[in-house]
């Protein structure tokens, strides 16, 4: 495949006291994909998450970002390179609008903990058409003088991903974006992932498996810690181990 590789991890593990919770992933994400990652409560996805953006240290394993070998660096460094998850709920500001919402994660971006967009090299307009191109990929400009508050769920967590993305970052970390969604804001955020890919690398945990199927470029399936199988959404949707997977998962009601 001729399209760059923006991220590749190798050999990752992790341990807590003695268990593996990964015991030896590598993953190779191409630019401008949707890339999921999907397996059994427990099978280390969430883990694997901390380890690429820096949430958690590796135990051991390499991770290169855009040419960058990152396996060391704090979160904070990562987001610099480009690298952004979407934030919880809990982090929106629900008295402000929308915009007013945008405006402060677009800030974020700047190097300095202390300066803001508006003293930022590129300065306050840059930072304005950060907002409105946000608004508009988020479907939300007829509410951006909204409060964040009077948002249906589906719309608050859209608008979390706006918050990540409003620090114009090259690869986005979306774990279980969809969780506790009405079927109508599904369809909704569906299509909003799946134009992500236009400008951004999005790696992207969910386990509404219509939507992986629907929006995936690549597909990883892990289990106990390990990659089970990779391949397109096709080859997964047919993949007997895979399968076997989810089944043991459901026999045992495993939960994370
Ligand atoms: N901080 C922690 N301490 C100990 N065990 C953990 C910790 N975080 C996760 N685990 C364990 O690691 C495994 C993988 O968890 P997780 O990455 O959250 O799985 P997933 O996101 O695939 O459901 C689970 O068995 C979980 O209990
Ligand atoms: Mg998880």
């Amino acid at each position: 495949m001729s399209i760059p590789i923006l991220l590749e991890a190798v050999g990752i593990k992790k341990y807590y006291g003695k268990f593996a919770a990964l015991g030896g992933v590598d993953l190779k994400v191409h630019a401008n994909t949707v890339h999921s990652v999907i397996g059994p409560n427990g099978a280390g996805k969430t883990t694997l998450f901390h380890m690429l953006t820096g949430t958690k240290t590796v135990s051991s394993g390499r991770i290169v970002f855009d040419g960058q070998d990152v396996t060391h660096e704090p979160d904070h460094r990562r987001v610099q390179r480009g690298i952004a998850r979407s934030f919880q709920v809990t982090s929106l500001f629900l008295s402000l609008s929308v915009r007013e919402n945008l405006r402060l994660a677009a800030q974020g971006i700047a190097p300095a903990k202390a300066m803001n967009c508006w003293h930022a090299p590129d300065g306050p307009r840059a930072c304005a058409e950060t907002v409105a191109s946000v608004l508009a990929k988020l479907g939300l400009e007829s509410f951006a003088s909204v409060p964040a508050g009077n948002l249906s769920h589906g719309q608050q967590r859209r608008l979390e991903v706006g918050m990540a993305l409003a620090a114009r970052p090259k690869a986005i970390f979306l774990d279980e974006p969809t969780s506790g969604m009405g079927i109508d804001d599904l369809e909704d955020m569906k299509r909003f992932i799946r134009s992500l890919r236009d400008e951004h690398t999005v790696i992207l945990i969910e386990h509404n498996m219509n939507i992986v199927m629907d929006i995936s470029d690549v597909v990883t399936v892990m289990q106990q810690g390990r990659v089970l199988a990779e391949g397109l959404p096709s080859e997964i949707r047919s993949d007997n181990r895979v399968r076997a997977a989810y089944l043991g998962n459901m026999i045992t009601g495993g939960k994370a």
